[in-house]
């Protein structure tokens, strides 16, 4: 079935090692109250789920941006200090009651400090996978969770149509172009990406098996809705604003014929291990 991915669509194919593509991985605060506004949270299900697996209160929120998943952590009673590399993000995120520190994660200090769990939503895939997680590894207290998660999107083929199309007219020679690609399932397109996670925090040493945790969830956008978060992909975040347009008008077309409205199936899916007692 034909889908449209919004974090796969902001984000180069993983053969193509998306952490080095810097420019887009910092580029969400370009709108930062646009990313906040529209940006859907995360199940509280896998907050609590990552937080009874995780020793103590104490996350590191790589990645944090605005700080969606920080706040939601803070809620559920963690003290959360997010790593953010974009200066606008973590603006708007302190602003929000965040604590953040400007840098990459793999460039950030850690200064000593330990976590019980070091999280990441939606954002592990622009981190290098081996770096970060040997960072993990570092910062994590034994026994500490490692937990990066991702959204999952499958709208109607419809919509998922309309968006490569016109993708494919505003930004062919985009490394986000996925629109000559096999379809497939979202979930089964993100496999490769999960699977580098894994693999990375395999590689990097000192943590048990990474898992895989599903979260199933839906959700209905009315055409404005939807046409409010389509800029904050990290395929539109770079475009000029009448290619944007461009994209804006053919998806915005598509909803129109499908009703004015649409159901946007999500999976929100966690690649997670425990830091083994002792690092390599
Ligand atoms: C798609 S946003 C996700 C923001 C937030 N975690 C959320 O769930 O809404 C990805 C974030 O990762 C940040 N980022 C990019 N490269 C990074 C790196 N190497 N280390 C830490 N964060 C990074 C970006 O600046 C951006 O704010």
């Amino acid at each position: 079935m034909p889908t449209i991915e919004p974090e796969r669509s902001a984000s180069p194919p993983s053969d193509l090692k998306p952490h080095q593509f810097r420019q887009v991985a910092e580029s969400f605060g370009v709108d930062a109250e646009r990313y906040d506004r529209t940006r859907p949270p995360y199940p509280d299900a896998m907050v609590t789920r990552i937080i009874e697996a995780s020793p103590g209160p104490d996350v590191a929120d790589v990645g944090t941006g605005t700080g969606t998943a920080a706040r939601q952590f803070q809620a559920a009673g963690c003290k959360v200090l997010g790593v953010e590399p974009d200066a606008r993000m973590a603006d708007f995120a302190r602003r929000s009651g965040v604590e953040v520190e400007v840098a990459t994660f793999e460039a950030w200090e850690p200064a000593g400090r330990q976590f019980d769990a070091v999280v990441a939503g939606t954002a592990w895939h622009w981190v290098d996978p081996v770096a970060g997680a040997a960072k993990a590894a570092r910062v994590l207290r034994p026994g500490g969770r490692l937990a990066p998660f991702n959204h999952v999107a499958q709208a109607p083929p419809e919509l998922a149509d309309a968006a490569a199309r016109a993708y494919r007219q505003v930004a062919p020679d985009s490394p986000f172009n996925r629109s000559n690609q096999p379809r497939g399932s979202a979930l089964d397109l993100y496999q490769p990406l999960f699977a580098k996670i894994a693999d990375g925090i395999r590689e990097a040493g000192g943590f048990s098996e990474p898992e895989q945790w599903q979260f199933d969830w839906e959700r209905t956008y009315s055409r404005d809705e939807w046409l409010d978060q389509l800029p904050t992909l990290g395929s539109l975040t770079g475009l000029p604003s009448d290619k944007v347009a461009l994209v804006l008008a053919e998806v915005g077309a598509a909803i129109d014929a499908i009703g004015g409205s649409f159901t946007m199936t999500y999976a929100t899916v966690v690649v997670t291990a425990a830091r083994a007692d002792r690092t390599p």
